[in-house]
């Protein structure tokens, strides 16, 4: 069985995570900032103590060194870290960088803290998975998602560079891209969104797809795929075909709600 830290599992994906891996067995300790909704996960676990709740905030630093610490003395091995804590805002109104600043140092920065403090004790026991929770977001730029897309653009790009950098130290270091989710996340967007699936639906996958040796792990495969083939067209069929899909509500439009 193994050791688990999932970092943003107070809700959705994360909690569900959470609570499908204690359910095979595996011990987990949860971290995100909201202490209640931590303590009502570890409630859910099939029998007590499978799952731990750890607060702390991705962008303190000491707060991360100390559930580090917490972690790797209560384990003495970790073998799966996910790093999963985001922030998700819809870019409207125009450009405003105080959200686009507090969006990258929850979603991007936050992980490069969370990456600073579990890194070197992966390396230490020469074992483990890190699985950073990008999104299919990332592939390309979308309408609206000025302040979220990038950062997990960088997160895949951060991934690619880290697996060929840990692989010889005994650290995998894989991404997991989902597509849509129904989480507080989305719960806020007011457009269709496809092939939208549950929290328990993707734990699932990701629980499914957990021993196999992929970089990716990608889902739903038909959202996937559209992206994937998003990605590989050509900028100017790219542009056009993403100018007729933006909603009416532009992103420089004065927001008429929020
Ligand atoms: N839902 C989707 O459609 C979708 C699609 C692609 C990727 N994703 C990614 O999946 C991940 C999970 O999102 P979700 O959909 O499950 O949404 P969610 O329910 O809002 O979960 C976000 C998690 O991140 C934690 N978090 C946020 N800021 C934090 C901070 N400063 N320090 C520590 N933890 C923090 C939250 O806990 P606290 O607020 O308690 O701190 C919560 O546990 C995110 O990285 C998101 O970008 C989601």
């Amino acid at each position: 069985m193994a050791n688990v830290w999932i970092i943003g599992a107070s809700s959705g994906i994360g909690a569900a995570l959470a609570i499908a891996l204690a359910a095979e067995g595996h011990s987990v300790v949860v971290s995100a900032r909201r202490s209640d909704l931590l303590e009502q996960v570890a409630t859910r676990a099939p029998r007590p103590g499978a799952i731990v709740p750890l607060p702390l905030d991705v962008r303190d630093r000491a707060s991360l060194e100390t559930g580090a610490a917490q972690v790797f003395s209560r384990f003495g091995r970790l073998d799966y870290c996910f790093l999963n804590a985001g922030k998700y805002e819809l870019s409207r109104g125009g450009i405003d960088p105080a959200v686009y600043a507090e969006v990258t140092r929850v979603n991007y920065l936050g992980v490069v803290e969370c990456l600073a403090v579990v890194i070197p004790r992966l390396i230490e026991q020469g074992s483990g998975q890190i699985l950073v929770t990008a999104s299919v977001a990332g592939y390309r730029g979308l309408p609206q998602a000025g302040a979220y897309g990038p950062t997990k653009s960088a997160l895949i790009s951060l991934c690619e560079t880290l697996a060929v950098e840990l692989k010889p130290r005994g650290v995998t270091v894989r991404v997991i891209n989902p597509g849509f989710i129904r989480t507080a996340m989305t719960a806020k967007n007011r457009f269709y969104m496809p092939f939208l699936i549950d929290a328990d639906d993707a734990a699932r996958r990701i629980l499914d797809r957990l021993p196999r040796k992929s970089f990716e792990i990608a889902f739903p495969w038909q959202m996937v795929i559209l992206m994937k083939i998003m990605r590989i067209l050509p900028n100017s069929l790219y542009l056009r075909l993403m100018r007729i899909i933006t909603p009416s509500q532009g992103a420089f439009d004065p927001p008429r709600d929020r």
